[in-house]
């Protein structure tokens, strides 16, 4: 027990030392946002720290990316962590001295935090490197706003060789200081489909002479809903929104065609495949229904990301040891992050750390958005500890 307590003491201490520089590196990052797979400046920055830690990393990894790499001093397994970097076309409003200088982009998901976050963990972990089993690699990941960033730097190989995972994402809805985690589905699958509904055009007057596509897509839009209703069971979850419909230019012409944009969520692979083939059965059908064709893309998205329980029994009990009873509730969120990926091919745990400042009620994503800046320094500490204690276990 006494090696454990050092480790703590150690981890205080690294942080300590690094909070104030990783606080303005994350104001540096947040006042720079850039797009996905246009990180270049931030992944310039990253690898600025990581130089200045000592730490070796390989920058171009999945287009933007940079993997950092911590060789322990003892044998033993291979850990990834991973941050985001990417930032959303959000003009900010939050009017802080360190807000987005490039117009109509903002760090509104915390992925600035979720940087520093990850450059914190280096700093701890290179000075336990001695003392570490196995070895850290550490994603910097591009691109997750558009889920497509994992699997870029997976087909760059960097899940090759690696024995298990951690991911993390700032939570506003726990307070700082807390941490939160989900047994099974952390966060939901995430697909879209495109239908387009095709009629025949003609005068508005005259409907009978046509066949038109927009009273088939608003009850198409209807039936769409019996998914959730009809179709899966009550006590499972799916989420069906049609976010978009295009159709039309005037008020007396029937058009041709109708276009549908729309995304569905499901927390089991049960769920999403029942779901994709009754989208298809409910499209087909509607030509009987209605004379009107319909064209159904199904655009496959990430997977359920879903926690292994002996990584996340590992982790929140090195976390307790390292921070004491820090855990509140936490459930299944139905928003999709591309981390699933990763953890659908090695165990994997995603930690929920708490960002929200007190008197705020500001959600991701939102224009005003202002996570609370202690997360960093206690989720990089809640991370390393995990880290040394799963690569020990
Ligand atoms: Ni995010």
């Amino acid at each position: 027990m006494a090696q454990i307590n050092d480790v703590g003491g150690a981890i205080d201490a690294a942080v300590r030392l690094e909070e104030a520089r990783l606080i303005e590196v994350r104001r540096d990052i947040h006042a720079h946002p850039e797009l996905a797979f246009q990180e270049t400046r931030t992944a310039g920055v990253v690898a600025g720290e990581l130089a200045r830690l000592g730490v070796p990393f390989r920058s171009g990894v999945g287009r933007t990316g940079v993997v950092g790499t911590i060789e322990g001093g003892r044998p033993g397994p291979t850990i990834v962590i991973r941050g985001d970097m990417d930032a959303l076309p959000i003009g900010e409003r939050t009017g802080l001295a360190f807000a987005s200088r490039n117009a109509g982009l903002m760090h509104a998901c915390g992925h600035d935090v979720h940087t520093a976050t990850l450059l914190g963990v280096a700093a701890i972990l290179k000075s336990l490197q001695p003392e570490l089993s196995g070895r850290v690699r550490l994603l910097f990941q591009p691109a997750e706003e558009v889920l497509g960033g994992a699997a870029a730097m997976i087909e760059d190989g960097a899940l090759d060789g690696v024995d298990l995972a951690l991911g993390y994402h700032n939570h506003p809805e726990i307070p700082v200081g807390k941490f939160g985690f989900v047994r099974g589905a952390n966060y939901a699958a995430c697909d879209r489909f495109r239908l387009v509904v095709h009629g025949v055009s003609g005068h508005a007057a005259y409907p009978h002479a046509a066949v038109d596509p927009i009273v088939a897509a608003a009850s198409l839009v209807g039936s769409l809903q019996t998914l959730v209703s009809r179709e899966t069971g009550p006590l499972e979850a799916c989420v069906v929104t049609v976010g978009a419909i295009h159709a039309g230019t005037v008020h007396n012409i029937i058009p041709d065609s109708c276009e549908l944009l729309g995304t569905i969520r499901s927390l089991t692979l049960t769920v999403r495949l029942r779901a994709e083939a009754a989208l298809r059965r409910i499209c087909a059908g509607l030509e009987a229904t209605y004379r009107t064709p319909c064209e159904c893309d199904w655009i496959p998205g990430v997977p359920p990301t879903l926690n292994a329980e002996e990584v996340l029994d590992g982790s929140v009990a090195a976390i307790r040891r390292q921070l004491g009873e820090v855990f509140v509730p936490a459930e299944s969120s139905m928003g999709a992050e591309d981390f699933a990926l990763i953890a659908a091919r090695v165990p994997s745990f995603v930690l929920r750390i708490g960002s929200g400042a007190p008197g705020r009620t500001d959600y991701l994503h939102n224009s005003d958005y202002q996570p609370d800046e202690g997360c960093i320094a206690l989720g990089a500490s809640a991370l390393a500890r995990a880290a040394v204690d799963l690569l020990a276990a």
